[in-house]
């Protein structure tokens, strides 16, 4: 299909946030085909296995037609070649996330001119929200349930059954 844009939504996910939802609903009315892509545990102080983030995922995004669930390890523009994806989708909360995000974009062009980095701006209402934030709010007994989905909320009552709400 000429002009088909397939995109990649690549992040960590851990554990996704009510804003990897929204970028991921915006996305997939924007791409032909949306593959949401987890980056493979690679960090020591992952909260949720790579099983356990898509299986997160699926339950919350599993309703969009034109969206896939997958993941990933290595280098994304090598990934993306394997995928035949054109366009790598993130989002921009605010000037930090600029300065690294542009930088990634960059880099990976210089990689792989075929592949192009898209950025969609956070909405307002999740700008100042993190994986990272709502991990620790949880692990410090705090109550993360206006934060992140429903069937995120349930896995980390699980995992910290002292959690508030
Ligand atoms: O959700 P995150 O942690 O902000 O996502 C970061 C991610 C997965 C997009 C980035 O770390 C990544 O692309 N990692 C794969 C390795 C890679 O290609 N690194 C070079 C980027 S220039």
């Amino acid at each position: 299909m000429p002009n088909s844009l397939v995109a990649i939504f690549p992040g960590s996910f851990d554990p996704p946030t009510n804003g990897h939802l929204d970028l991921i609903a915006r996305g997939a009315r924007i791409a032909n085909h949306l593959i949401v892509a987890l980056l493979q545990n690679t960090q020591k102080n992952a909260l949720f296995t790579t099983t356990e983030r898509s299986e997160m995922l699926k339950e919350c995004i599993g309703h969009l037609p034109n969206v896939e669930i997958d993941s990933f390890d290595g280098l994304l523009v090598d990934y993306a070649a394997r995928r035949n994806a054109n366009t790598i989708l993130r989002g921009i909360r605010n000037i930090s996330d600029y300065e690294t995000e542009s930088q990634m974009a960059l880099l990976n062009r210089r990689m792989r001119p075929e592949t192009e980095t898209i950025f969609l701006t956070a909405s307002a209402e999740h700008t100042f929200l993190s994986s990272r934030m709502v991990k620790e709010i949880i692990t410090l007994g705090g109550d993360a349930s206006a934060f992140v989905p429903e069937p995120v909320m349930r896995r980390l009552k699980t995992k910290f059954p002292t959690v508030k709400r």
